[in-house]
């Protein structure tokens, strides 16, 4: 049994996979053919923050390949009802698998620790490996191939900038962090990835405009995180100069694309021009989110298409 803590549980091959299968359930919907796959097969949403596409894509996506999901929200009292450990083994005997998202890591790896189903990382304080199998497939749609394209995050160190070097790392992506020096990996953090990956190209710079002269996929975030929000002032002022908006897309050649995860402040981390400007694909990337972890539940699940 398998669980996506973060992308380095998965092999370069194994994401590959995961990849081939999200395109082809995505080119079989398009031409309005559903597998049933998953029938019968129930998946478990245990969500301590709030959401809109991590959440619904995982209902609609399981869905569509003949499974259901039940989402379970704060009143189920996970790890205040009762203990961590008695409700994990609990409920892994009612569902074949389990996506959390959770404020702290370590919470999700409590439940990792008593699930007997897999496990999928639907977010943490620490990674969101979803949200990066979404934009590579996102990037590879647009490009036709991954290897040594430039993707730089103009933001902090945080669960989506990890995920998304680690992805770079294991699929030959150069991978650039461009923020403030305060708020970029740490030297452990860096080495972490760098280590984790096959062949990490990863760099870090306070310099955006010089980062972006090479990019092929620009990407940025909200300045603060869900569980951020008493630092929403200070790092307003500390990322005031890394906007992504026309001047900085004016740096960056024009083929690249222009992504971001998504929920965005608008007017913070990135304009009204930029999000709905040409370059933009913030729409489909947030639609491959369904696509993407649809792969992954087949895969994971041990279903072949
Ligand atoms: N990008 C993302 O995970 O969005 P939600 O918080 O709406 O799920
Ligand atoms: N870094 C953001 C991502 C939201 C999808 C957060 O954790 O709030």
């Amino acid at each position: 049994m398998r669980h996506l803590l973060s992308l380095f549980d998965l092999t370069t091959d194994e994401i590959k996979q995961i990849l081939t299968y999200s395109l082809q359930l995505k080119a079989e919907l398009a031409e309005g053919n559903r597998h049933s796959v998953l029938a019968s097969h129930n998946l478990a949403l245990l969500f301590e923050k709030p959401s809109l596409r991590t959440r619904v894509s995982f209902e609609s996506g399981i869905s569509q390949l003949g499974g259901h999901a039940l989402f379970l929200g704060q009143e189920v009292g996970w790890g205040k009802r009762e203990s961590v450990k008695d409700f994990s083994e609990v409920l892994s005997q009612y569902v074949d698998v389990i996506a959390c998202r959770s404020y702290k890591h370590s919470t999700l790896e409590q439940l990792v620790e008593y699930s007997t189903v897999p496990v999928i990382n639907a977010l943490t304080d620490y990674s969101h490996p979803c949200q990066a199998l979404a934009d590579v497939l996102t990037i590879q749609e647009e490009f036709e191939s991954l290897e040594n394209r430039h993707l730089v995050f103009v933001g902090d160190a945080n669960n989506v900038s990890r995920s998304l070097a680690i992805a770079c790392g294991k699929l030959g992506l150069k991978f650039t962090l461009a923020g403030p020096a305060a708020y970029q990996f740490t030297d452990q953090e860096k080495t972490e990835i760098e280590s984790g990956c096959a062949v990490a190209n990863f760099e870090q710079t306070e310099d955006a405009v010089g980062a972006v002269a090479s990019a092929d996929a620009i990407y940025t975030d909200v300045w603060a995180s869900m569980g951020q929000e008493k630092e929403q002032k200070q790092r307003e002022q500390d990322f005031a100069d890394y906007q992504v908006n026309e001047s900085l897309m004016a740096a960056a050649p024009e083929h690249a694309i222009f992504l971001h995860c998504l929920p965005a402040k608008r007017g913070q981390e990135v304009t009204d021009a930029v999000m709905d400007g040409p370059q933009s694909r913030v729409v489909a990337q947030a639609g491959n989110r369904m696509h993407a972890q649809k792969g992954l539940l087949v895969w994971l699940l041990d279903k072949q298409l």
